[in-house]
């Protein structure tokens, strides 16, 4: 027990194991024991504790994390109310009584904040590679796809045509938005709590800069009081996972409707679908709706902070040691979804033949046809009638651009001349577009360039 003293009776076997958060907090092992170095560092240079004394803990911290990596050391949940707490009794085990001066001027609720923003730091690094491999992954198929016509969808109607690439474009856009929140959680992470002691810094010396620097941290953290308390950070890392998991639920949506009979645009590979075990003829895509599924729980985990943090004074409860579960598990499951996403897509086959023929007789093109009217110096909306009626009567007769004739146009409207039949070729659809940002196959190649130079 670390806190002997005033106890008489060791705490209860249900209470220990209710209160444990070891499971957890196991992950924050290379973190703990880095913080613990720096600490042993820092006091031996304000000359509370000698040099020997500090080279003796940081060889015996360095043998715990040896051990536990080898696992002939594997702390016990039921026995450990923390990895604090582990480390520092088996600390006692290998260099005897030294070990109890490593804690001197430090308490567990500046240690844990350490850590916690240790690991976020790390994490941010980590999923932001995974993010930037996926849109790697998306980069490579946009290319071979600048050309390839899909139908854009709103509210899940045609809407106008596009590309493939411009719509796989949509998604390294979002990725980077993702990779920007990454950036900032890690800034807000990045100041160092250690030192701040309970809650109210120390009578002792410590040089709180020292271990800042050491740790590498920006700065040490201001305020005592709110160092030990605060974890916006972790709720800034699991919102930004949160957007992360809802971009990579839309794409599984996409993939999952995309590889229907009635769509037909994709194939996944055998290796990333699974059977029925009732119907032959199936192959699921799983893992999509996996990470679909998985999307709530991720949400839910932003909620769980949220929810415990409010309406707590300061500065540290031990409610805040709920922190932990929320944070890992978003983590590895948006890591794990970024992972499974990349090599997904990676075994995909678009069907690219599948809408060219089909589009060139739809609707899809109405837009272009009224911009035409316009111009020809006809006001939009008077444009947009007309060819609201071009599509009526079309309709009436079960009929589509594919039969449009110059004749028929100019029955609607005197203004049409031979230069609109261009309107009703798809292939040059996209070309005309001229606007930046939109799916023009020139542009779309410029822009795939542009992030390949970025994008590894
Ligand atoms: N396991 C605790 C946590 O993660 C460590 C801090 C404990 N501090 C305390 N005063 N009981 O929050």
């Amino acid at each position: 027990m670390l806190w002997g003293g005033r106890f008489n009776e060791e705490l209860d076997s249900n209470a220990l194991k209710f209160s444990s958060s070891l499971n957890a907090d196991i992950n924050l092992i290379e973190e703990d024991i880095a913080g613990s170095k720096a600490h042993a560092l820092m006091l031996a240079k304000v000359k509370l504790i000698s040099k020997e004394e500090a080279k003796k803990i940081t060889a015996g911290l360095d043998k715990i994390l040896k051990e536990w990596k080898n696992r002939s050391w594997n702390p016990d949940p039921e026995k450990f109310e923390d990895i604090h707490s582990a480390i520092e009794l088996k600390l006692f085990e290998l260099i005897g009584d030294t070990a109890g001066k490593l804690h001197t001027g430090r308490s567990r609720n500046d240690q844990v904040a350490t850590d916690l923003r240790l690991w976020i730091k790390k994490a941010c690094g980590e999923l932001t590679k995974l993010a930037e491999n996926l849109q790697h992954v998306l980069l490579k198929i946009a290319d071979k796809n600048t050309g390839t016509i899909i139908p854009g969808y709103t509210h899940l109607q045609r809407a106008q045509p596009i590309s493939l690439a411009f719509h796989l474009l949509a998604y390294v856009e979002m990725l980077e938005r993702d990779k920007k929140r990454f950036k900032f959680v890690k800034k807000s992470a990045n100041s160092s709590p250690l030192g701040s002691g309970a809650l109210a810094g120390s009578t002792l010396p410590l040089d709180r800069n020292f271990t800042s620097k050491q740790l590498g941290f920006e700065t040490p953290t201001a305020n005592a009081l709110d160092s030990v308390s605060d974890r916006d950070f972790i709720l800034d890392f699991l919102n930004a996972c949160s957007i992360g998991m809802m971009h990579l639920s839309r794409l599984s949506e996409e993939i999952i409707i995309w590889s229907t009979a009635e769509w037909n645009f994709l194939e996944l590979g055998d290796a990333f679908t699974t059977g029925s075990s009732l119907m032959p003829q199936k192959k699921n895509p799983d893992l999509a709706e996996l990470i679909r599924g998985k999307t709530g729980k991720v949400y839910g985990n932003y909620i769980a902070l949220a929810a415990a943090m409010k309406s707590l004074p300061l500065s540290y409860n031990r409610d805040l040691q709920e922190d932990k579960e929320p944070m890992f598990d978003s983590y590895f499951t948006y890591g794990a979804s970024l992972e499974i996403m990349s090599a997904m897509l990676s075994s995909a086959k678009f069907n690219k033949e599948r809408f060219a023929s089909e589009l060139k007789n739809d609707f899809l093109l109405a837009t272009d046809l009224a911009d035409w009217l316009v111009l020809k110096s006809i006001p939009f909306r008077e444009a947009h009638r007309i060819v609201g009626e071009i599509i009526k009567r079309l309709e009436a007769e079960r009929k589509n651009f594919g039969s449009v004739s110059l004749e028929f146009l100019q029955s609607i409207h005197p203004a049409f001349d031979k230069t609109v039949l261009k309107c009703f070729e798809i292939n040059s659809a996209l070309k005309n577009k001229k606007t930046y940002g939109s799916p023009n196959p020139e542009l779309a190649k410029k822009e795939i360039k542009e992030w390949l130079k970025k994008v590894r």
